[in-house]
């Protein structure tokens, strides 16, 4: 898949190459109403990343209905539409305007927005209000769900859990990791907005580490994403437990990024012998048992 942000409403791609080929297109975040986002500079590189802090800038909900659905409708590669709010009733009027729109086959639900109501914490730092959040949305649509993490709390399988329990039907993670630069001349932070998300290879091995510790914990599908720039770095998060893999910052500076990872995923596969994918999603968890295992085994001192 494409990562939400990084991949416009994926018809911006489709000189580039084959965007039906690929697993589904995760399009910008939308909110109900259109934003402008965040001043100027919004994004700048970092050592082996970007911060950015675009800030939602999205077309809203009746546009994206009205000017992209019916072109996605035509497409065989499914469009997951990623979702933003300021509010719970925000999420859900947003989840309900998109229910049972042709071209829309799923919604991403991005937890990492400030709860306005709440003084500004992001929803998906505590459990209980990502819960909410899901909750909300499951009862507004009838189209799958996945919800995508934010790293930016204190045990990311606890909000996990409580999201699959609150009816999840997937999850997604991991979002930008909150950063910032300062530009030496001018004395002031480089991005408009003060601070911003970093993401791509820098965070790769951390979101790794959250993937790997969030597939032990539910039994619903997870969605690795944080880094992946080759076919490697995706099989990684797929033995870690990944179902699926979103490429998001690789394909800023190669727009092919995607379609790259998928056919060296391929090639990966035919050259270890290996017919279907399932046969390697969660197997690096067997090191987690094992690793367990040999502890209680292990004689007491
Ligand atoms: C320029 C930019 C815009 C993004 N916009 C969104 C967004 O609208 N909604 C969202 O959930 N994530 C957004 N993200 C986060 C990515 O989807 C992804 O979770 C994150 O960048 C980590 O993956 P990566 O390292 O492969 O980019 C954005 C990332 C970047 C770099």
């Amino acid at each position: 898949m494409t990562a939400s942000g990084t991949f416009g409403y994926g018809t911006e791609y489709q000189h580039q190459f084959d965007i039906q080929r690929l697993g589904a297109i995760v399009c910008k975040g939308t909110t109900l109403k259109p934003r402008d986002g965040n001043p100027q500079p919004r994004i700048t590189e970092t050592p082996c990343g970007v911060l950015n802090s675009i800030g939602l800038q999205n077309i809203g909900t009746e546009a994206l209905i009205r000017d992209k659905a019916p072109i996605w409708a035509g497409w065989r590669v499914p469009v997951i539409v990623n979702i933003a709010g300021d509010t719970v009733d925000e999420y859900a009027e947003t989840a309900s305007k998109l229910n049972g729109v042709a071209g829309i086959s799923a919604l991403e639900v991005n937890i990492s927005c400030p709860n306005i109501k709440a003084g500004g914490a992001e929803f998906g730092t505590t459990p209980p209000s990502a819960a909410e959040v899901t909750q909300a949305v499951k009862k507004a649509t009838s189209l799958p769900i996945l919800v995508k993490l934010t790293p930016h709390t204190e045990d990311i399988t606890k909000v996990a859990l409580a999201v699959a329990a609150a009816g999840a039907d997937a999850i997604s993670l991991v979002n930008t990791f909150k950063g910032m630069a300062i530009d030496t001349t001018r004395r002031r932070p480089l991005l408009g907005n003060l601070t911003g998300g970093l993401s791509g290879p820098a965070i790769r091995p951390i979101a790794l580490y959250l993937v790997y510790q969030v597939a032990a914990a539910v039994d619903i599908p997870v969605v690795g994403c944080g880094g992946i720039t080759t076919a490697s770095d995706a099989i990684e998060f797929i033995m870690a437990g990944a179902t699926a893999v979103q490429v998001g910052t690789a394909g800023l500076s190669n727009p092919r990024a995607p379609i790259e990872v998928l056919d060296g995923i391929e090639k990966f596969l035919a050259s270890q012998g290996i017919e279907r994918i399932t046969e390697i999603i969660g197997v690096a968890q067997l090191a987690r048992s094992h690793q367990a295992q040999s502890r209680r085994e292990r004689p007491a001192r």
